[in-house]
C-alpha cells in the first residue's frame, strides 16, 4: 500500500495518528482522547506490554489502535512505525513526537549518561521522527507534526540545563520546520508545565527525584489537559496551523 492516493481531512475523525511515548502519561492520554474522537492510532514506545494493554482498551471502547515496539533512539524503529501506518491505513495525518525522559541533576555531578539519554531521546528522537514522516507528508501533500517541548524549553532553572537544552532545541527545530514546511504541512509545539505522569522515574539523583515528585504531587495538572491541547491543534481546518501551545497548572509560577 502507498501513501499517494489520499486527501487531507479536517477535524480528528479518521485521521491516522502516530504517537511516540504512547505507553504512559501524556502519550497515553492523547491516544485515548484522539481514539475516542475517531482517529486511528499507531502507538509507539519501548514498553510493549503497556502498548498492548492500551491498544486493547481502545479497541474495547470501539476505537482503532495498533502498536509496535519503538525505541526513538533507533532511526529504523521510527521508519518501521511509519511503514506500519502505511500498510494498515494507507496514509499518515499526524506524527506526535512525544517520547521523552527527564533525568535532571546538577551539572557538577557529571551524569553524562543521563545527558546523552536526554539528547538521544528528547532531541535526536524527534529528528528521527521528522526524518521518518517528512518524506511521506511531502508525497501525500499534507501532514502535521506535533512536537512536545516544555515550559523548560522557554526558561531554564538550576539542575535542568540539559533537559531544558533539549526542549529549547525542539522548539527551534520545530519553528525552522514550520518555516520550511510551506502551505501544505502543519507544525505544532506543545509546551506543558508540570504534568502528573511517570516522568520522575528517569531521574537518577534520588534527592532531585524526591523533590520533583513532591512538586508534581502538589501542583501538577492531569495528562488529559495536555491531550486536549493536542486535540485542539489537530482538529483545526487543514489551512490553520496552531504553532505553539503553552499550558501549565495555574499554581505553577
Ligand atoms: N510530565 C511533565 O511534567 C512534562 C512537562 C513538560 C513536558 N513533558 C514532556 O512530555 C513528554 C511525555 O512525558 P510524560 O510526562 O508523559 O512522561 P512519562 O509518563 O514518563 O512518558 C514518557 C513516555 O516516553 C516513552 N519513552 C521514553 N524513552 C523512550 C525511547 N527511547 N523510545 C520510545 N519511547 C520512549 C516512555 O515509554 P517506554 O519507557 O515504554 O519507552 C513513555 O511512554 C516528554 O517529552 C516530556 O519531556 C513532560
Amino acid at each position: 500500500m502507498s501513501f499517494e492516493k489520499n486527501v487531507t481531512v479536517s477535524g480528528i475523525k479518521d485521521k491516522v495518528i502516530i504517537i511516540t511515548g504512547a505507553s504512559s502519561g501524556i502519550g497515553e492520554a492523547a491516544a485515548l482522547l484522539l481514539a475516542e474522537r475517531g482517529a486511528k492510532i499507531v502507538l509507539g514506545a519501548r514498553g510493549v506490554d503497556r502498548l498492548e494493554a492500551l491498544a486493547e482498551r481502545i479497541v474495547n471502547r470501539c476505537g482503532e489502535a495498533i502498536y509496535a515496539r519503538t525505541d526513538v533512539q533507533q532511526r529504523e524503529d521510527l521508519s518501521s512505525l511509519v511503514t506500519l501506518a502505511a500498510e494498515r491505513y494507507g496514509k499518515l495525518d499526524v506524527f506526535i513526537n512525544n517520547a521523552g525522559v527527564m533525568p535532571i541533576s546538577p551539572l557538577d555531578e557529571l551524569r553524562i549518561e543521563d545527558w546523552e539519554a536526554m539528547i538521544d531521546i528528547n532531541l535526536k528522537g524527534v529528528l528521527y521522527g521528522i526524518a521518518a514522516a517528512l518524506p511521506v507528508f511531502r508525497k501525500q501533500g499534507f501532514g502535521h507534526f506535533v512536537n512536545t517541548s516544555s515550559t523548560a524549553g522557554h526558561k531554564t532553572v538550576p539542575n535542568q540545563s540539559v533537559y531544558s537544552g533539549t526542549k529549547f532545541a525542539v522548539r527551534a527545530i520545530s519553528e525552522g520546520l514550520r518555516q520550511e514546511a510551506g502551505d501544505q504541512l502543519r507544525v505544532t509545539v506543545i509546551s506543558p508545565g508540570i504534568v502528573r505522569t511517570n516522568f520522575t522515574e528517569s531521574v537518577t539523583n534520588k534527592e532531585v527525584r524526591d523533590r520533583l515528585a513532591a512538586i508534581r504531587d502538589e501542583l501538577a495538572m492531569p495528562p488529559d489537559a495536555v491531550a486536549r491541547a493536542i486535540a485542539f491543534a489537530i482538529e483545526q481546518p487543514a489551512d490553520i496551523d496552531v504553532n505553539e501551545i503553552v499550558i501549565r497548572p495555574t499554581a505553577q509560577v
